[in-house]
């Protein structure tokens, strides 16, 4: 077992971490006031080549590993996590996707534009009523010959509004069930198709995440994924690997609160010593790390048997789950490290605090992780 990185993957960790240092930390504070989306930057993360990260060099992308992916994915989430859901999104759901089970004319079409960042994609499965139990969808894609007539509505889509391409998961068979849905690729400015509401969320409020209307939207046949009924197929080998980067966004959340609170505890004095000389604290911060290089381990696990075309899929829930529970405890702990400059924003604890919560939502909450990797175990 090796646990040291290759000098190609030190030199993504470094390139993500200046590029975070540089790029993002100036004004996220305002982004996340204002609801306002990271565009300039996320651009940039496209031209350095962090948006199609594993996508294949034949179809623009970077040819690296997950593990490569996973530390960039810490670096970027440690100082702004709504810049990195939308990096996961593009890479893990949209890029991978399309990669794996797209056709030629599909990746040529949209995977090469998706993976440099020229347009960004969005994976629309949840549905007002089908967000966990995603077995129900109500979009419907109905057969019409060499098209599907598309309607529906679907919730809580990252990058609803800044995406140019949205893979969107419907129901062509309802007496199929599961087995009669299928995945299309529909494009912005689609006839009948609207981009809705945009959600005023508790955390990652830089991230745009809006519900999107389709009302008898002609999605051309071409545009499927797969053979007929393989959508929800699609959609959860898709999100198997989706899980591994989200767990990588909770590390990050999490690694980054803690450098803050490490470095606050060094300059902090309380008592007349510094807050790096009470046992309390130290206990705390002995603590934070501990979970962290825990949650650490678990996802380059994942990442590893992913590269190695093994089976993945408890891995990558047991690392999500995780992952997800200890961002909650080390943001919360740096919060109360900071005392009451831990509860303002200018300390930065707070919103990493506040944006450690949707780890534990999307992608599957925390008792759909542990239905997975049950399922696993019992299989
Ligand atoms: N990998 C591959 N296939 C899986 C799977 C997995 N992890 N989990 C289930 N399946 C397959 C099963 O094998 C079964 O297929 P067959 O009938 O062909 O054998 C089929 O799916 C249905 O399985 P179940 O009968 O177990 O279905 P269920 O309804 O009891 O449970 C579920 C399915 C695992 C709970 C699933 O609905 C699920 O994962 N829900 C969560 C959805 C989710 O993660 N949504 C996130 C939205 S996307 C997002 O958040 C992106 C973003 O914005 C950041």
């Amino acid at each position: 077992m090796n646990f040291e990185l290759t000098e190609e993957q030190i030199s993504v960790q470094q390139a993500a971490r200046d590029f975070a240092q540089s790029e993002l930390l100036p004004g996220v504070i305002d982004r996340d006031n204002e609801q306002k989306f990271p565009a300039e930057q996320v651009k940039k993360m496209g031209e350095l080549g962090f948006m199609g990260m594993m996508t294949d060099p034949k179809y623009n992308g970077g040819g690296m590993d997950s593990i490569s992916y996973v530390l960039a994915m810490e670096e970027i989430s440690k100082v702004d996590a709504s810049a990195s859901v939308c990096m996961s999104v593009n890479n893990s759901l949209v890029c991978w996707g399309l990669e794996r089970f797209g056709s030629e004319e599909q990746k040529e079409k949209y995977l090469k534009r998706l993976a440099t960042g020229e347009v960004i994609g969005a994976f629309c499965l949840s549905e007002p009523e089908a967000g966990s139990d995603a077995t129900s969808q109500r979009t419907t894609a109905e057969d019409k010959g060499d098209y599907y007539l598309l309607n529906g509505t679907k919730n809580w889509i990252t990058n609803g509004k800044s995406a140019s391409v949205y893979i969107v998961i419907a129901q062509t068979h309802p007496e199929k069930k599961h087995k009669g849905i299928n995945a299309l690729i529909v494009e912005r400015g689609m006839p009948g198709f609207v981009v809705g509401r945009k959600e005023d969320k508790m955390g990652i409020r830089g991230s745009d995440t809006h519900s999107l209307m389709f009302t008898d939207v002609k999605v051309p046949k071409a545009n499927r994924i797969g053979e007929d009924g393989f959508g929800f197929t699609f959609a959860m080998t898709t999100l198997n690997g989706g899980r591994i980067g989200i767990a990588a966004q909770a590390l990050g959340i999490a690694a980054g609160a803690f450098e803050l609170a490490l470095k606050y505890a060094k300059e902090r004095k309380a008592f007349g010593k510094h807050l790096t000389e009470h046992q309390a604290i130290q206990f705390k911060l002995a603590d934070m790390a501990t979970k962290i290089d825990s949650a650490r381990l678990l996802i380059f696990k994942a990442a590893y048997l992913k590269d190695q075309k093994k089976d993945f899929v408890k891995a990558a829930a047991m690392a999500k789950l995780f992952a997800s529970q200890i961002a909650q405890e080390v943001t919360t702990e740096a919060v109360q490290i900071h005392g009451g400059y831990g509860y303002v924003k200018e300390f930065h604890v707070e919103r990493l605090m506040r944006d450690a919560k949707i780890t534990q939502i999307y992608e599957g909450t925390t008792e759909i992780q542990k239905m997975v990797i049950s399922r696993e175990l019992l299989r």
